[in-house]
């Protein structure tokens, strides 16, 4: 999979794609991330992607012109299945939304700012709205690195352990059931007996109980209650 994100602060997002398992899926070569600069694209010569609105609203909106010139750059290279845009008015991104997202080949992520992209854009170039969630950020960087990881750690291979990803809360609709590690007893706190048992069948009942029980009590929306 490749994921081409189009941004005004690439230096925000670069630690982020470079570090940890975002960083190893790449050197693995399961996965490319590239950061586009908007300002390598704008014809203006002080650099400007921003300008006023129309009909005198408050704050600045982002411009066409480096936006399509950067998407039709891209598209000029390879087929994008999803142009995306992260806007607080957009789509809830949840788990089916990221398992879906993670099974396509090229992807642009497109992040906003400022009060929005013009409104033209969002009509003749995105293909799809994405919300991380019903708050508003500074900036569509922080939206656009939750949706990469996400995705990301869903292709085959990234993980070390794919069973890891499978039994992730939301996979199934239900909470993940709780993990220990050693030791067994800290401070007089005891691991539950069942998962010391080495019995896989009573420990595998005991984990769906967990997770039943968890959702039930933290998240009965998930269960249609
Ligand atoms: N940009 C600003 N706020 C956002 C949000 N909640 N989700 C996606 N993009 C955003």
């Amino acid at each position: 999979m490749r994921i081409d994100i189009i941004t005004v602060l690439p230096e925000m997002l670069d630690g982020f794609i470079n570090t940890s398992i975002l960083a190893r899926a790449q050197k693995k070569g399961l996965v490319e991330i590239h950061l586009h600069n908007l300002r390598d694209y704008t014809t203006d010569k002080h650099r400007r992607v921003d300008d006023y609105p129309f009909g005198g609203a408050a704050g600045m909106v982002m411009q066409c012109q480096p936006i399509d010139a950067c998407i039709t750059a891209l598209k000029a290279e390879r087929d994008y299945d999803e142009v995306i845009f992260t806007t607080p008015d957009g789509e809830q991104f949840n788990q089916p939304m990221a398992n879906a997202l993670s099974m396509l080949n090229n992807v642009i992520i497109l992040c906003g700012h400022y009060k929005g992209i013009d409104y033209r854009i969002r009509e003749h170039l995105i293909t799809k709205e994405v919300s991380i969630g019903d708050f508003v950020l500074t900036g569509g960087e922080l939206a656009a690195a939750v949706m990469a990881d996400a995705m990301v750690r869903l292709v085959p291979g990234v993980l070390s352990d794919e069973q890891s990803a499978l039994s992730d809360s939301f996979q199934d609709n239900l909470l993940a059931a709780p993990v220990y590690t050693r030791p067994a007893d800290y401070k007089g706190w005891r691991v539950p007996d069942v998962l010391l048992s080495g019995h896989e069948a009573k420990i595998k009942e005991w984990e769906l109980s967990q997770s039943l029980e968890r959702t039930r009590r933290l998240r009965p929306d998930l269960l249609g209650e």
